[in-house]
């Protein structure tokens, strides 16, 4: 088949008879891969199963991996969906037309090979102009997964879609490079509660600032529910995003991750071995081929994860080594792309068995840490545990903190206040202070001045947790969800289970 490529251009727009072909290839069964502002698409007409299955040949794509239906407004949604729940219709009204795909129960006008044979699909209408007018112009609902060939990362760029699928689809619309760099958020929204199936640019905080949390449930990841309560995207159970390089991410401390990083790269010739780390890092390493997601200003990072997984790929690096990207909105995100991309393998320079949170008399904030994070860690070899810097006498814990978890159902102890002593900790200690004056006294009184963190710095951001001192009950309140927040996010970062 001979691929035609033409061109979309920011200011510039389509070519009238370009955009006319496309639209008429889309309406006959063909294929057209086109810019979308997360990835490349690779279209068809989302009502033809004889074209659907044009692009599962195409991409080498298991047929049981529904598709994404794309549409241009808002009201083409009402004859594919059974029903629209009202926090789908406030999510809509919010992250529409953008980078945010929901899944619904289907109408009969959506054929079985669209969804995979199940009975719900995923929508979304793109921020991309150029995308919405070529939908417009079919006058259809477009049925587009990432324009890459099955198992390869999704393509940010023309030059990825004719890597991958020149001589294999009608007609490729190059638009230059696209905005995010990877796919997609993916909501579930036809259970009881809603389920992100796949992080993306739109968060789970974004989301639950437009639906709030049901209950006092965070939203959840689908890795994070068993498989029999929800369904997962069937998409996410196949190897995704493999670069032919064997890939290693190294998780811990910044700089200790370069120094480790450095040491791993040497074992290997100069040209064959490949580091993946930020704009703001990547002159910390001169040796190996080092490339850059992105940078942590402007919500650009991850724009470029893909394009340097193929990078590695042309280079014929042998292994690559990855570092974590924590500390930005979009980790979530980036971190699930990352581990699919390196199958789960990790080197680990946070080996903590201990974990201390620390603040000035330990009865209210550190034991609130302590047993939030009690109650979301399941792996018990890991110790948890609090301690104050001024404790003249033991006192128990503060009531208010012993009733404000309760009501939230985390299970809490009676227990008294203790001091931080030396014999506290070793070094697969970590010591997590509230406060930067709190971490500053620890480094001051004690030898320890490693695993040393505010809780706050430790996941990526600045200042101290919020001091409830003489607070209402909604201080209180809003203090339980800002910790709860920072813990999962810490939890995270450490890899705990
Ligand atoms: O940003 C994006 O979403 C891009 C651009 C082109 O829009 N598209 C994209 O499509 O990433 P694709 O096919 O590579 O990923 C679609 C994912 C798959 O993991 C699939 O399993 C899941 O969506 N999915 C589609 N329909 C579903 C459904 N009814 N239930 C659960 N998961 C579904
Ligand atoms: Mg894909």
């Amino acid at each position: 088949m001979q691929t035609r490529i033409i061109s979309w251009d920011k200011t510039e727009g389509y070519k009238p008879e370009d955009l006319r072909d496309a639209a008429n290839i889309l309406r006959d069964g063909g294929l057209v891969a086109f810019p979308t502002e997360t990835v490349y698409g690779l279209g068809c007409n989302g009502l033809n199963e004889g074209a659907a299955s044009k692009v599962y040949e195409a991409k080498g794509r298991p047929s049981d991996n529904p598709l994404i239906l794309h549409i241009a407004e808002r009201e083409e949604l009402d004859e594919l969906v059974k029903e629209i729940p009202e926090s789908a219709e406030k999510l809509m009204d919010t992250f529409w037309p953008g980078p945010m795909t929901l899944i619904f129960r289907k109408s009969d006008r959506v054929p079985q090979a669209i969804t995979g044979g199940l009975e719900t699909v995923a929508i979304r209408m793109p921020a991309h102009t150029g995308a919405r007018e070529l939908i417009k112009a079919a006058g259809l609902p477009i049925a587009a997964p990432s324009a890459n060939l099955s198992g390869r990362p999704s393509p940010t760029m023309a030059a990825h879609v004719i890597e991958d699928l020149d001589g294999r689809v009608d007609m490729i619309i190059d638009g230059g490079e696209v905005g995010i760099g990877y796919e997609s958020t993916i909501l579930d929204m036809t259970g009881l509660r809603p389920v992100i199936l796949r992080p993306g640019f739109i968060t789970r905080e974004m989301i639950e600032g437009v639906i709030g949390t049901p209950g006092d449930e965070a939203i959840p990841e689908a890795s994070e529910v068993s498989g029999d309560i929800v369904p997962k995207a069937p998409g996410m159970k196949y190897r995704h995003y493999a670069p032919e390089a064997d890939l290693t991410v190294v998780r811990g401390d910044e700089e200790e991750v370069e120094k480790k990083i450095d040491e791993l790269a040497r074992q290997f010739p100069q040209d064959k071995v490949g580091i993946l780390t930020t704009d703001e890092r990547k002159d910390q390493y001169d040796y190996g081929v080092v490339l850059s997601i992105g940078s942590f200003k402007d919500n650009t990072l991850g724009h470029g994860l893909y394009g340097a997984l193929r990078e590695f790929d042309h280079l014929e690096v042998m292994h690559i080594f990855a570092e974590t990207f924590y500390g930005n909105e979009q980790e979530d995100a980036l971190m699930n792309r990352l581990m699919k991309a390196a199958g789960g393998q990790v080197i680990d320079l946070m080996d903590y068995h201990r974990v201390i949170f620390v603040c000035k008399e330990n009865v209210t904030i550190s034991p609130m840490a302590e047993w939030i994070m009690k109650s979301i860690v399941m792996d018990k070899s890991i110790e948890i545990c609090s301690r104050g810097l001024v404790v003249l006498f033991s006192e128990p814990i503060n009531q208010k903190i012993i009733d404000l978890l309760t009501s939230h159902s985390v299970p809490i102890e009676e227990q008294s206040s203790r001091l931080l002593r030396e014999e506290d900790m070793d070094e697969n200690t970590l010591v997590i202070t509230m406060a930067f004056t709190e971490k500053v006294k620890v480094l001051e009184q004690f030898d320890q001045t490693e695993h040393v963190y505010t809780l706050r710095e430790f996941v990526g951001l600045e200042d101290d947790v919020t001091d409830p001192y003489g607070g209402d009950e909604s201080v209180y309140e809003s203090l339980y969800i800002e910790l709860k927040d920072l813990l999962y996010k810490m939890k995270k970062k450490l890899g705990w289970q």
